[in-house]
């Protein structure tokens, strides 16, 4: 069903996105690391999981976000361990992996159960193991990490360590194959970090996939089969939404959830909107942690103002007093955060979706 609000699971959920699907397993097969980028809700991880399902190779997923928020910011050894651990068992579900597992130093295995023992465990020979099982079965190991850009926070090294094991795998576990995303597009490469050579997956070569929002005429469509699917009659203009909610899917599905609800279309719109605020308030939450001029910025991106000069003016009009070198450091990491982006000289808020809900935040 398309008016899901969870991420797509199998193919026949998924809709359009035939050049991407097509791109995304080239990708995968050709290379030992796939990127793929895109603005939040616009579908990476639908993509990803539909397609690892299709394909019927062994994943062990990693969801970066979710690790970060449990563990407080801080991801231990401990937190990572656990994700893995219960990825273990979804995975020994449909495959023998148990037995395969028993001899390494760091795993218990008591009937069908696998535990980690936190610290005992080496993660590159579980690792290699899990490769060894890929290969004796002609498949491989997919290592899907989600919204990579979080695994900053893993460790006291700003994820280096985990960036090792990355280029261990990537160098020496030819059965196994990393697939990584992030909303947070600099972010993610300043992560990454692949082109400094100081970092340990320095000049490894990738693909990397980037996930728009849909057309318009693909953005119709898609509405039109929604609610086909749920038999609700269409007695309202599909162009007219599409005009205020553009083609990012995550919005269209909560739309027809909406309209489902209420029967209503400026309801159903009012009340995307409403989520939606809710939602990226909670990042612009994190965002002013860093500091409040994120979301004065963002403010007046939202409301017009796209140049740097105008920005600095109004900036301190309002009393801070900001720095050339500080006004660039933050337009900076909101370009990196995906949040704006430049083009021609001038900043703009891409998703319109967005630019409303940010005007539309009172201070
Ligand atoms: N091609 C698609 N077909 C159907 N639904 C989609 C598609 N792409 C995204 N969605 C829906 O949009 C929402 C956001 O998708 P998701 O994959 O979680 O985005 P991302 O990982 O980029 O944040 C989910 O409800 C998902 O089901
Ligand atoms: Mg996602």
């Amino acid at each position: 069903m398309l008016f899901d609000t969870r991420p797509k699971t199998k193919l026949e959920d998924l809709f359009d996105r035939i050049d991407e699907r097509k791109a995304f397993e080239d990708a995968l097969y050709n290379y030992p690391l796939v990127i793929v980028t895109g603005l939040r809700r616009v579908g990476k991880s639908s993509l990803i999981k539909a397609m690892l399902n299709e394909l019927q190779e062994i994943s062990i997923f990693l969801d970066g976000r979710s690790l970060y928020s449990s563990s407080g910011g801080n991801i231990t050894h401990f937190h990572l361990i656990s994700q893995i651990e219960s990825e273990l068992a979804r995975v020994s579900l449909k495959y023998k992996i148990v037995k395969f597992l028993k001899e390494l130093r760091g795993v218990s295995i008591k009937g069908n159960s696998i535990t980690l023992i936190r610290k005992e465990l080496d993660l590159s020979s579980l690792m290699e193991r899990l490769n060894e099982f890929a290969a004796k079965n002609g498949k491989n190991i997919i290592l899907y990490i989600d919204e990579a850009q979080y695994l900053k926070y893993y460790g006291s090294r700003g994820g280096k360590d985990l960036l090792t094991l990355l280029a261990f795998i990537y160098d020496n576990l030819h059965n196994t194959k990393l697939v990584i995303t992030g909303s947070e597009i600099g972010l993610l490469h300043d992560f990454l970090k692949l082109s400094d050579y100081e970092s340990p997956l320095y000049g490894r070569a990738y693909s990397e996939i980037c996930i728009e929002p849909f057309k318009r005429k693909t953005s119709i469509e898609f509405l039109k089969k929604g609610f086909a699917q749920i038999n609700l009659p269409v007695s309202f203009d599909i162009e007219e939404v599409v005009n205020i909610l553009d083609g990012i899917p995550g919005y269209l599905v909560l739309f027809g959830v909406k309209y489902r609800e209420f029967l209503d279309v400026k309801e159903a719109i009012e009340k995307v909107f409403n989520y939606l605020s809710g939602m990226i308030s909670s990042e612009l939450k994190e965002l002013e942690k860093r500091s409040p001029r994120y979301l004065k910025i963002l403010k007046h991106i939202a409301a017009g103002v796209d140049s740097w000069a105008g920005l600095k003016r109004l900036l301190i009009a309002s009393g801070d007093i900001v720095g050339d070198s500080r006004l660039y450091e933050a337009l900076n990491i909101l370009q990196q955060t995906s949040w704006i982006k430049k083009a021609d000289g001038k900043y703009n808020i891409v998703d319109p979706v967005l630019k409303r809900v940010i005007n539309g935040i009172s201070e």
